[in-house]
């Protein structure tokens, strides 16, 4: 059993992920400062695990409030989730992001150095690729041009790590890059619910379909691909959730001597179209979309080989995208109520 600290553990990946670790006998302490969450999603995690969570509105940037969870605690790994996320967002207000996933990383840092914790997930993201030349992605594919202060701030959280890892070699680090994360826990309990408008595909189809949308836009039919729309790889949220478990346990008992890097994908690349098709076909209806111009900065495909973190974290997805558009259209039906 070990004693886990997950930053941004009220949010979308994070509450997913607290419910794993408990799955799996692990103990969790949680930390968020709500900027794009709410409290109430522990209550939904309490009720799923049937167990108490240990939780505190900390702000990364603040590194009184920060010392003093560690203080308070042994860790024996942390799960780094908490960052602002939205690619939009980062190209109008980029010094927040650089403040928040940069500076707030930082402080993290300085505490596993400080109070000796030697195990550290990092959230990445597949947007560090950028326009791989060459598909599947491997994680040794080269890392591309940032699309947007969002995307830079990964890229940038990665370079940190590599630095730190030289110079704090007794710290062992795991970077996950995420694919396109999506659905909801079965219970429909908790789900992605971002204060923060949604952009991406798959909530955008589901709050179309329930009525807060007029039509989805579809951005771009024109590209290079099976029928001209672009190809991403969506993984579900439980898939994903279960390889932080995984991460963790493979820090402790293997002791990697460099940095462990990990796609977390499917493996297969789905086009938009593809994703609405399997909407209305779970959903039983027909969604209101239209073709528009192509979105500035959108790569063409992008879908990963995970065979890295089957081999060495006995992870692979159990879930395909018809649970994904099962469980996020039963989230979006259940929290629109
Ligand atoms: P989310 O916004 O739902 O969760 C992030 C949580 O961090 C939120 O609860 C937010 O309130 C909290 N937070 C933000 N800044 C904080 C700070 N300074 N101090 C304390 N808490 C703070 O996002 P998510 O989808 O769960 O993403 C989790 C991580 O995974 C992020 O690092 C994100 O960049 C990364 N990621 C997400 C995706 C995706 O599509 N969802 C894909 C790749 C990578
Ligand atoms: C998927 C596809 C769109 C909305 C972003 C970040 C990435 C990661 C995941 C955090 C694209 C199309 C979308 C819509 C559409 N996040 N689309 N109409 O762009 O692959 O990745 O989120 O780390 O870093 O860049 O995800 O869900 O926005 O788009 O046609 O209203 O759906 O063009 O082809 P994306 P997405």
């Amino acid at each position: 059993m070990a004693k886990v600290l997950v930053t941004g553990g009220a949010g979308y990946i994070g509450s997913h992920t607290l419910v794993d670790l408990i799955d799996h006998g692990h103990a969790v302490v949680s930390i968020d400062n709500y900027l794009n969450s709410d409290p109430s999603v522990y209550q939904s995690v309490e009720k799923i695990t049937n167990s108490k969570i240990d939780y505190e509105d900390v702000d990364l940037k603040s590194m009184p409030d920060l010392k003093r969870v560690f203080e308070e605690h042994t860790f024996d790994a942390v799960i780094h989730f908490a960052a602002l996320k939205s690619v939009g967002d980062s190209v109008e207000n980029p010094l927040s992001y650089y403040e928040n996933n940069i500076a707030g990383m930082v402080n993290l840092l300085k505490c596993l150095v400080e109070y000796g914790v030697e195990n550290f997930i990092f959230s990445s993201s597949c947007s560090v690729y950028g326009n791989a030349d060459e598909l599947p992605v491997v994680e040794s594919t080269p890392i591309g041009s940032a699309e947007s202060p969002y995307a830079r701030t990964k890229q940038i959280g990665e370079q940190i790590i590599a630095d730190v890892s030289v110079a704090h070699p007794d710290i062992r680090f795991c970077v996950l890059r995420y694919f396109n994360p999506a659905g909801a826990h079965p219970s429909i309990l908790i789900g992605e619910s971002a204060r923060n408008k949604a952009n991406n595909l798959v909530p955008v189809i589901t709050e179309t379909a329930i009525g807060k949308r007029a039509a989805l836009h579809v951005f771009g039919d024109n590209y290079d691909t099976r029928d001209g729309t672009c190809i991403r790889d969506y993984i579900h949220v439980m898939d994903l959730a279960h390889a932080h478990t995984l991460a963790v346990e493979y820090l402790i008992r293997e002791k990697p001597q460099s940095i462990a890097t990990f796609n977390l994908g499917s493996g297969t690349g789905s086009t938009v179209l593809e994703v609405i098709k399997t909407f209305e076909q779970v959903a039983d209806q027909k969604l209101n979309f239209k073709m528009v111009d192509r979105r500035p900065g959108d790569v063409e495909a992008v879908y990963a080989d995970y065979s890295l973190a089957k081999e060495l974290l006995g992870w692979s997805p159990q879930l395909d995208l018809k649970d994904i558009m099962r469980t996020a259209w039963a989230w979006e039906q259940h929290r629109s109520k």
